[in-house]
Formats: C-alpha cells, structure tokens, sequence
C-alpha cells in the first residue's frame, strides 16, 4: 500500500513537472509570433488605405495611386524613410519635390514614427508587390 501512495506521488510530480514545461513551450511560441514579421498588408490596410489605393480605377482623390512606386522608389530603404516620415523627405529628389507640389492642396501625409524598421520595410515589401 505504501509503495502505491509513493508510485502515485512520484506519478503526480512528474505530471506537474511536463505540465509546466509544455507551458514554458507555450511561452516560447507566443514570444516568437510577436517577432515574426508584421504583415505590410495588414499594417497598409489600417493606415494606408483611407487615403491611398493601389489602383487607379479605386483612387479616394485624396493621395497619389501607389501602382508606380516601383519606378519611383528604386531603393526600398528610402522608400522605407518616405513612409516613416513624408514631410522630412520632401526634397530627397526631384519625384518627392513635384509630388509635394501636386499634392499641395490635400490633407498632407502624416508621419508614421512609431512603426519599427520591420513594419516599414514590410510595408515597402507589400507595395513593391502590388505595384507595377
Ligand atoms: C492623410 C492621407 C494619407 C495617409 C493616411 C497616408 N498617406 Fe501616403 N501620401 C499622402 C499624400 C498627400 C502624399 C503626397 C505627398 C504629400 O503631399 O504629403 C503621399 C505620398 C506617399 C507616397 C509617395 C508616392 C509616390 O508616387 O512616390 C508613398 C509611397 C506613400 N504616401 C505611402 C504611404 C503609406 C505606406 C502610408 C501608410 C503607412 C501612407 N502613405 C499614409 C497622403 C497619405
């Protein structure tokens, strides 16, 4: 009898102890879906999108269609840059100048400082995709 009650408390132990590691497992998942990369898709969608369309024909008239961004930004850093902070780059060449000038009259395009270089560059990866 007494090696019973010994067998069923070792047992116990050792199903409290897999318990926890199978949580610590379950941690470690959760920590690593945070750093995987943010989809640039969802993060154009919630702030992007109210003012800028990837095509022509769905253009709001309130921002410059993005469907040539790859003619225009040939480096993806700098149109990461562009992203973060439209109005810091409004003479980086002569396509931000003009861009400025014809967009002069609109709501101008806000800064996005608190995304992080991953979500920007995501963001790049997700026009360069769906632009021409
Ligand atoms: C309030 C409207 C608005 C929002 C929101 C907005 N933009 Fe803009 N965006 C503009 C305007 C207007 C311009 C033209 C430059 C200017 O006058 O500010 C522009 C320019 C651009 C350009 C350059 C286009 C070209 O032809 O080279 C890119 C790229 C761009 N925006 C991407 C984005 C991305 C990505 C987001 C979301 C993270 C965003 N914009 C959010 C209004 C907006």
């Amino acid at each position: 009898m007494k090696y019973i009650l010994l067998a069923a408390i070792i047992f116990s132990i050792a199903m409290y102890s897999c318990g926890n590691s199978s949580q610590n497992n379950q941690g470690k998942n959760a920590d690593t879906m945070l750093e995987s990369a943010p989809s640039g898709e969802i993060l154009f969608n919630q702030n992007c999108k109210v003012c800028h369309s990837l095509n022509a024909a769905a253009s709001s008239g309130m921002a410059p269609v993005l469907d040539s961004v790859k003619t225009h930004w040939i480096d993806k850093n700098a149109l990461a840059s562009f992203i973060k902070n439209a109005s810091e780059n409004k003479n980086v060449n002569a396509h931000t100048t003009a861009l400025f000038a014809e967009w002069q009259s609109k709501p101008q395009m806000p800064p996005f400082m608190g995304f992080t270089d991953k979500e920007v560059i995501a963001i790049a990866e997700y026009l360069y995709q769906h632009a021409n």
